[in-house]
């Protein structure tokens, strides 16, 4: 059978569990994808700095260009804006279908990004941008396509979630802590970008995109990071029978003054919410991520699980490998990911007790 050539660009906490499972687990893939899954290159800045000293050295390139020019499938998990934008047009352009973990890109750029895969009839699947191993992608783009999505409450950082859960339940303080979650590896390479809200604001575009068939500005979603929760505003939460939890929620609003002519509009926001203790968000301890969706047909849907962590974002990055393979043999066309202008975003200001 035709095999076909997956190349990956970065082998940090995330891509070096990505090429360790499609290695371990390469005939099982074969099957399941309908080819074998040729892992052709590993792209990096150094190749000394090697993350996992167990992976084949000869993988290992600093010519990310070449290796996306013979590939079927390419592999983006390097993060940040540049050169991963330039990059994943180069693999579309050149006939290549991405998977992608990154959510800065995506929430910035992923307007041009689709726009660039349609025009060649490619994909972009990005399941493990959002709260790492939960499927939340494909359920809000595929599952509740027929349906309406009225509201999205979630927590979608593991590392602020991990920090405020330890700070709750063992009144530790927010330093000991953020050194222990980038310790495991949760945190971004800047945790700035976890504790000031920026990870969760992306996120909250990506979802708020989709759930309500738009294209969400990471501009236009509020957002409030938890430098300012201190062991006080904890206790004094805890007394008054709230956990405080980082929230992103993204809200169908109706009857807007700057609403579509339907009278709807969205907003999307991320905050340190106060959540009573009784509400299933409350119970999500450690680095997990919910996402609770509620849907004018379904009804209310919680989304549960690992939402950091190399080995876990890795199982969303494989399932969207596999899909991929199995489009690419099938030769199919794109599947209209594409982000298109539609209801007015209204960012509004915090509501402590929304929950
Ligand atoms: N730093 C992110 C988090 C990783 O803590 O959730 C997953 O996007």
């Amino acid at each position: 059978p035709r095999r076909l050539r997956v190349a990956l660009l970065g082998a940090g906490a995330v891509g070096s569990q990505v090429a360790r499972l499609l290695l371990a687990h390469a005939d099982e893939l074969a099957e399941r994808a309908g080819a074998p899954l040729d892992l052709v290159g590993i792209a990096v800045r150094d190749v000394h700095a090697r993350r996992e000293a167990d992976l084949p050295a000869e993988l290992f390139t600093t010519d990310a260009d070449t290796l996306i020019a013979g590939a079927d499938i390419v592999i983006e998990v390097t993060g940040g804006l540049e050169p991963a934008r330039t990059r994943i047009l180069h693999a579309l352009t050149s006939g290549a279908d991405v998977v992608t973990a990154n959510k800065a890109l995506l929430a910035t750029h992923g307007t041009e990004i689709f726009e660039a895969a349609d025009q060649v009839g490619a994909t972009v699947a990005y399941e493990a941008a959002v709260a790492g191993a939960i499927p939340i992608i494909r359920p809000l783009r595929d599952s509740l396509a027929g349906d309406r999505v009225r509201r999205i409450m979630g927590i979608v950082n593991g590392t602020t979630n991990y920090i405020l859960d330890r700070m709750d339940r063992e009144g530790l303080d927010f330093d000991e802590v953020l050194a222990e979650a980038q310790r495991l590896g949760y945190a971004e390479a800047d945790p700035t970008a976890d504790v000031e809200g920026f990870d969760a604001a992306q996120k909250a575009a990506i979802l708020a995109s989709l759930a309500f068939h738009t294209s969400v500005p990471l501009t236009a979603v509020h957002r409030e990071g938890i430098t300012s929760i201190d062991a006080g505003v904890i206790d004094a939460a805890r007394k008054a029978g709230y956990v405080v939890k980082l929230l992103a929620v993204c809200e169908r609003l109706v009857d807007q003054p700057d609403a579509a002519p339907s009278g709807e509009a969205i907003s999307v926001r991320v905050y340190p919410a106060l959540v009573p203790r009784d509400h299933p968000l409350a119970s999500v301890h450690g680095a997990n991520n919910a996402v609770f969706v509620e849907a004018e047909a379904a009804g209310p849907l919680m989304f549960y699980g690992a939402g950091a962590g190399g080995v876990q974002t890795a199982s969303a990055v494989l399932g969207d490998v596999v899909s991929a393979a199995r489009r690419h043999i099938v030769g199919g066309p794109g599947v209209g990911e594409s982000t298109r202008a539609g209801l007015p975003i209204v960012p509004i200001g915090r509501i402590t007790t929304s929950c």
